[in-house]
């Protein structure tokens, strides 16, 4: 009797839907497949870790859900706007509103302060400068960093940058976040650390995580779910328990 209702939350619920998607880069003579073929569902309020091999098309795939890139065959549909289908001031807006993404390298602005970096996209959105600044403020209080709000990314550790990269993510409130790496240029505690915010972003502002990796202790220690991809292709999907649940909150006093 219950049946029909849940099996209609969970369709209500799909967050993005690739299908038969395909990324190939034509060098010459040769294609490269660097995504091959991917169809899957991705449910709102998923932690899920993307793994393989150095590439096997784990950031091409993100770029594709980023509307960085677009795919020479099949769809990507996040919350029903089929991508491919977007203009590209629907796109960059998508990408405004929609996404927050972190890189391996931080891709913080150098001659802007760290308060200016986290403040760009409500200037793109054109927010107004007092609210800019209140949102700003709230962003690095969340990541931990609101004394270092005057300096520039130069003078901040990596974990510092990253913080600052996740804050600007997080600012126009996102309901995606898409993480390409983010601890591959940190050391094994601070990107603990680094994790441990991501994950506070999905357990407490709902926000659904797709993070590449090739780090599998890293992805087990934090996802609700593995996919693995090999030359572009879905290799392996399932469920997964995180191996230290609600470590985000118990790293609070
Ligand atoms: N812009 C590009 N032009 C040509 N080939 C590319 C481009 N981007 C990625 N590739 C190729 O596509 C494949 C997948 O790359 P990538 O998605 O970066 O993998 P991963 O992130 O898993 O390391 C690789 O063979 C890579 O060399
Ligand atoms: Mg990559």
């Amino acid at each position: 009797m219950t049946t029909a209702p849940t099996i209609y939350a969970a369709r209500e619920t799909v967050a993005i839907r690739s299908e038969n998607l395909c990324r190939h880069y034509r060098m010459g003579e040769t294609v490269i497949r660097a995504v091959d073929g991917v169809s899957l569902d991705v449910r709102a309020g998923e932690f899920v870790a993307l793994l393989g091999s150095s590439g096997s098309g784990k950031s091409s795939m993100l770029n594709l859900i980023a509307g960085l890139d677009r795919p020479t065959s099949g769809s990507v549909v996040v919350r029903e706007r089929d991508l491919a289908k977007l203009s590209r001031e629907e796109l960059a807006k998508y990408r405004l509103h929609v996404v927050g993404m972190v890189f391996q390298s931080f891709n913080l602005i150098p001659s802007m302060t760290v308060a200016e970096n986290v403040e760009l996209p409500l200037r793109f959105a054109e927010v107004e400068r007092g609210r800019r600044e209140s949102l700003a403020l709230e962003a690095l209080d969340r990541v931990g960093l609101r004394a270092r709000i005057a300096h520039r990314p130069t003078e901040l550790s990596g974990g510092e940058q990253q913080r600052a990269a996740l804050a600007r993510a997080l600012i126009n409130r996102p309901q995606l976040l898409l993480a390409d790496e983010p601890t591959g240029n940190l050391d094994s505690h601070t990107g603990i650390e680094i994790m441990d915010l991501i994950r506070e972003f999905n357990q407490h502002l709902g926000m659904t995580v797709v993070m590449v990796t090739h780090e599998r202790a890293l992805a087990e220690r934090y996802a609700q779910r593995m996919i693995s991809l090999a030359d572009g292709r879905l290799v392996d999907d399932r469920p997964h328990t995180p191996h230290a649940p609600g470590g985000a909150r118990e790293a609070r006093p």
